[in-house]
């Protein structure tokens, strides 16, 4: 029941932000290979920085209110209904965890709780301003795979 509450309010919290540009790859062509998505959506380099912003930001990854990051134990209130963050880098490829960011649903469990970030799947009952809308922009997508290839753990 804990986690269900935990998951509900982690999922109500996340807004939507939405821009396109150009080169950018839509949500619906989005070119899984696997589970795996070997194609930058964006073709511009992703700013760690900015992505540990994006994990930290209540209405944008939210990502903390499910998963502890140790290297962001200055954000409050880590969740930990999800498997720890640290180390990630060294269980997946940058490629996965594209993958995963995009859907999680896709790329690790049809019944995940994790939100798809870049996804228009989100299943149903949409609110409807939110129809047609991903929770993360290309970038930041691209952004927060640029922060986690950086959660080693220290050998
Ligand atoms: C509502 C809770 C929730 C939120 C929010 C969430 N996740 Fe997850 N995530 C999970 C769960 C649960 C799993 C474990 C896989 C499964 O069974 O779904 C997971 C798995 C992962 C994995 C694979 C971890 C591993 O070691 O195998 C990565 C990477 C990941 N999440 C990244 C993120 C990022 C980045 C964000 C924010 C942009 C995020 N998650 C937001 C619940 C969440």
């Amino acid at each position: 029941m804990k986690l269900v509450v935990a998951c509900f309010a982690a999922t109500a919290a996340l807004a939507p932000i939405r821009t396109t540009s150009a080169a950018e790859i839509a949500p619906a062509d989005v070119p899984y290979d696997g589970a795996t998505i070997k194609t930058s959506l964006t073709g511009v380099p992703g700013n760690p920085e900015e992505g540990a912003k994006v994990l930290a930001n209540r209405s944008l990854g939210n990502c903390l209110a499910c998963h502890v990051v140790t290297p962001l134990a200055k954000e409050q209130f880590h969740g930990d209904v999800a498997p720890t963050l640290d180390g990630v880098a060294d269980r997946w490829s940058p490629d996965d965890l594209r993958g995963i960011v995009v859907n999680a649903k896709h790329s690790l469990n049809p019944d995940s709780v994790m939100p798809g970030f870049y996804t228009l799947e989100v299943g149903i009952n949409v609110r409807k301003d939110l129809v047609g809308k991903t929770i993360l922009t290309a970038q930041q997508v691209e952004d927060v795979v640029a922060y986690l290839v950086t959660l080693k753990d220290a050998k």
